[in-house]
């Protein structure tokens, strides 16, 4: 596979931004600090780490015993204290830290730093009213809100330890995560608001319970006019929770390897992967890459478009910038609702300076057209972020061009929801090569190999590895070791990204894909059977296999082949219903874009299907080695 894969490069093009925002920054010299970091990487790192509040030093950087490392140990600290007291009690008190953008025109809601922290101590006192204490676990379930992030500060507040599950995924999903972490509390909101209509939770939240015994209560957001009737045996309505609580509430002392939160992401096989992230390591990681990657600076007004149930919104949406002091825009927005020009429009109105969403958008605004962006005044932008997808370099031109006015430097960040934080970038002020994320971040080595571990030369297709454990790498699969130990002992000695990639001349890296059964639809991560799963469910479905389809705007498509059980017959209608089957269990987000019916499917000898085969036959393609097909 990652053998015979080359790329040919064309001749290094390079975009080389003012080098004036370079001098000023807070990483400065990239290769001088790099070098600095492979001089003494522990050292590096736990400077980093004293930028930071904790309770009780390190007697240890870090304890590397293949393939487990734990950071700062024996350190105490609360990620809660370096968000929020550490502000509040210096010079941040009445600094904005969140203003919150709701559909409506003009709807919002802000609060400084000191309104947050009493938001969360009073939410943290509601949930020990509850029961809920160090170590138990608490799924949020919830809108793009205030709210939600208060419900993972409070969490975080008293050592309980958050699972966050996007809005946008169906009852399946949920009590999958729910049951898969033990949670004890979920938190809701009835309703989330997207395009104008009210798209119910609650309700999806009581079938995702059934059957899952280990949730005590339910703390219900109840945004809609009229109130919606709660159960009184498991509901309790928020504002009833958190009435007379006080806004004080002492920070648990966490140990730094204590869990933070687990965040599911879709695995190649099976159920999804509880990714575990810590209290210390993690905390360190987004802070450092928050403050010297984004360049984040305490008169910056900054927007992450991810939704905090994803990584990039736990990272970038909320630890990151608290960490960092920022003041930060959340929205319940869609980036073309009411028009395809409101995102542009927010960041004319709060003056965005540093602004971090995924290439799935600017290729939908690149559709649109560029008089959008053109009626607004973007001159506040100073930093552009791009994450989830490679960024193609119609879209990094685009994106450079009609956005940063050739001003801004792109930040191309590559990373995961294992990584915790951003791995490989072009840091802000060094030359920008279009298709190429970059370098590896100092404090990150990362390579592009073969199977066995082997550097392969520049311009040949490989294996993204990283090849030394990081503060915020992930610790664990949670309740499977196993399947943790994976990550490192697929490739000798490295930490395997399951990417595929090339790395030129100059060390920069082109992420191109993923070399599993994961497929990216407009960012976010679907594994492929999990839909299969999903279809398989249906009454009329014997067999399904899921591929993924190129596609210029979403990244990838979802196609299913289907088989259907004896004496269902094939028909539009059937689609349909497989389609909001998928709806319902799954998620909106993974509904396959097209349903083929079929008789037979490629497989091995063994009964594995062979989706290589399927997608190479759909792109009209060679489909390589076929000696293990059964037929
Ligand atoms: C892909 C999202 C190219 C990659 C933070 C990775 C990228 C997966 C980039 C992780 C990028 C993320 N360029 N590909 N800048 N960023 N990816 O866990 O395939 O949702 O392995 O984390 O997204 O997705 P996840």
């Amino acid at each position: 596979m990652a053998e015979d894969f080359n790329v040919t490069l064309n001749e290094a093009q390079y975009y080389t931004p003012d080098t004036e925002c370079k001098k000023n920054s807070w990483l400065g010299d990239y290769e001088k600090r790099y070098q600095e970091f492979l001089a003494d990487p522990d050292a590096y790192w736990e400077a980093i780490a004293r930028e930071l509040d904790w309770f009780s030093e390190w007697n240890q950087v870090k304890t590397w015993n293949y393939p487990h490392a734990e950071w700062f140990c024996g350190a105490a600290t609360n990620i809660t204290y370096n968000c929020l007291d550490r502000h509040v009690f210096n010079q941040r008190r009445n600094k904005v830290a969140l203003m919150w953008r709701g559909e409506d025109e003009g709807e919002e809601r802000v609060f400084t730093y000191k309104q947050l922290y009493q938001a969360v101590n009073r939410f943290a006192n509601g949930l020990k009213k509850l029961g809920v204490g160090k170590g138990d676990r608490v799924c949020i379930y919830m809108p793009v809100v205030p709210e939600q992030i208060i419900a993972m500060l409070a969490c975080a507040r008293i050592g309980a330890v958050h699972t966050v599950v996007f809005g946008g995924f169906g009852v399946n999903a949920l009590h999958q995560r729910i049951t898969g972490v033990g949670a004890k509390v979920v938190i809701t909101a009835d309703i989330g608001v997207r395009r104008g209509k009210a798209i119910t939770l609650k309700n999806i939240v009581e079938e995702a319970v059934v059957n899952a015994p280990s949730v005590e209560r339910i703390v219900i957001l109840r945004r809609d006019d009229p109130k919606i009737e709660l159960h009184s045996e498991m509901e309790i309505d928020y504002h009833d929770l958190i009435k007379g609580a006080s806004s004080e509430c002492e920070p648990e002392a966490m140990d730094a390897e204590d869990i933070l939160f687990i965040l599911y992401t879709s695995g190649t096989t099976g159920s999804p992967k509880g990714i575990v992230h810590t209290c210390g390591g993690y905390m360190v990681g987004a802070y450092y890459t928050a403050k010297y990657i984004f360049d984040i600076k305490d008169n910056d007004v900054y927007w992450c478009t991810a939704d905090p149930g994803w990584i990039t919104g736990h990272t970038y949406g909320v630890y990151g910038p608290l960490l960092t002091g920022a003041t930060s825009l959340i929205t319940e927005t869609t980036p073309d609702y009411p028009h395809p020009g409101i995102w542009w429009s927010l960041i004319e109105e709060y003056g965005i300076t540093v602004f971090y969403t995924a290439p799935t958008a600017i290729r939908m605004f690149m559709r649109t057209g560029e008089e959008w962006p053109n009626r607004y005044d973007l001159s506040s932008l100073r930093v552009l972020g791009s994450v989830g997808e490679p960024l193609n370099p119609e879209a990094f031109e685009w994106y450079y061009r009609v956005i940063g006015k050739e001003r801004c430097p792109i930040v191309d960040t590559w990373w995961q929801t294992e990584t915790g934080m951003h791995m490989i970038t072009t840091p802000i002020g060094e030359p920008m090569r279009p298709g190429f994320a970059g370098r590896p971040i100092p404090g990150v080595i990362a390579d592009v190999v073969d199977q066995g571990g082997n550097s392969v030369p520049p311009g040949q297709g490989g294996l993204l590895v990283i090849r030394e454990p990081w503060p915020s790498m992930m610790r664990t699969v949670y309740g499977d070791e196993e399947r943790y130990a994976r990550y490192w002992n697929t490739i000798p000695g490295c930490y395997t990204t399951a990417d595929l990639a090339v790395k030129g001349d100059d060390g920069y890296i082109m992420v191109i894909g993923r070399t599993d059964d994961l497929i990216i639809v407009a960012g976010h991560n679907i594994g492929t059977a999990e839909v299969e799963s999903a279809l398989v469910s249906h009454a009329s479905v014997a067999e399904a296999a899921v591929i993924g389809i190129p596609d210029p705007l979403k990244g990838n498509l979802i196609k299913a082949f289907v088989i259907l059980i004896d004496g269902k017959e094939p028909s539009e209608k059937l689609k349909n219903e497989l389609v909001y089957h998928v709806r319902m269990t799954l998620g909106p987000i993974a509904i396959p874009s097209s349903i083929e019916f079929v008789d037979s499917l490629p497989k091995t000898r063994s009964g594995k299907i062979m989706r290589r085969v399927l997608k190479a036959i759909e792109l009209g393609m060679d489909p390589g080695d076929i000696s293990t097909l059964e037929d």
